[in-house]
């Protein structure tokens, strides 16, 4: 087996996947995963600029191909999955009963079966190696309700369950597998929910952001550098204890 680590970031084109490829180029070799080539390729762009190593692979993560394909092309170049990033998500919002059927499946095939795909290609390597780390990016909305968002809900909950079972299952191997949940950072995802309270309650920009901001009992959005930071600590293997933990990225309770 290669002994040479790398790390997937999956989502890792724009918003906070890009930011914690960045980050994590710092300390291995990345590979970003998405389905936007023009932003993998910019992300890659960067990396290399400022010294590290990045490649990318365009594929749908709700696709299991797409996740073995990765694993394969790490191989290809002599490295190893050290650490995983599940980062990859997308959010609509609604009220339950109106809730699109399609749109609940769409949202539950690429954040929770998407992230699954990717742990079951990696761990493997990383259960013969007996090493690695997997950082699976949740959110507040795993741990707390929110109001019409039932399936966003309903899938970050699962992330969390998902990542806490597995903690346990690799604990011995030297794994761990940390759920990871902010509250609202900054990225265009964060800019739609801005763009929605816009649109249906008639208010400004600024007044919608404000709105966001207050969420946050520090009053502000989260630098997606900030989750990027907290992944690299986790994948560092500095505070092994957290495994399993879901981290709450909140600004207080
Ligand atoms: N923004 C927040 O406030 C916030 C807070 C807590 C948690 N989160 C979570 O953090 C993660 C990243 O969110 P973000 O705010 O950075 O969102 P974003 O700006 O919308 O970026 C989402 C990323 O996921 C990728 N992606 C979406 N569907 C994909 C698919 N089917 N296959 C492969 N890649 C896919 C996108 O790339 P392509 O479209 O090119 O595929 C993009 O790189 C998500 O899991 C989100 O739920 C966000």
């Amino acid at each position: 087996m290669n002994t040479k680590l790398a790390t997937i970031v999956t989502g890792g084109g724009r918003g906070i996947g890009r930011a914690i490829a960045k980050r994590m180029a710092s300390l291995t070799p990345v590979l970003v995963v998405g389905r936007t080539q023009s932003d993998l390729e910019s992300v890659c762009k960067e990396i290399t600029a400022l010294g590290g190593t990045a490649d990318f692979i365009v594929g749908d993560v709700s696709d299991p191909a797409t996740a073995t394909a990765a694993v394969a092309q790490l191989a290809a170049a002599g490295l190893s999955v050290g650490n995983l990033v599940c980062n990859a998500g997308i959010g609509t919002s609604g009220a339950a009963h109106t809730m699109d059927q399609k749109a609940w499946k769409d949202m539950f095939a690429v954040n929770v079966d998407g992230a699954m795909w990717f742990i079951q290609a990696c761990l493997p390597q990383m259960i013969e190696r007996k090493s690695g780390s997997i950082c699976v990016i949740s959110s507040v909305a795993g741990v707390k309700g929110f109001k019409y968002q039932t399936a966003y809900c309903a899938t970050k909950h699962a992330l969390v369950g998902m990542a806490r079972a597995i903690a346990l299952e690799v604990a011995k191997q030297n794994i761990q597998v940390v759920p990871i949940c902010p509250s609202f950072v900054e990225s265009e995802m964060t800019d739609r929910t801005i763009a929605g309270l816009v649109k249906h309650r008639g208010i400004s920009a600024a007044e919608a952001r404000t709105i966001v901001e207050n969420t946050n009992p520090q009053k502000r959005i989260i630098p997606a550098e900030e989750v990027a930071e907290l992944v690299a600590t986790v994948c560092q293997g500095l505070v092994k204890s957290l495994n399993g933990q879901p981290l709450m990225m909140t600004g207080g309770e």
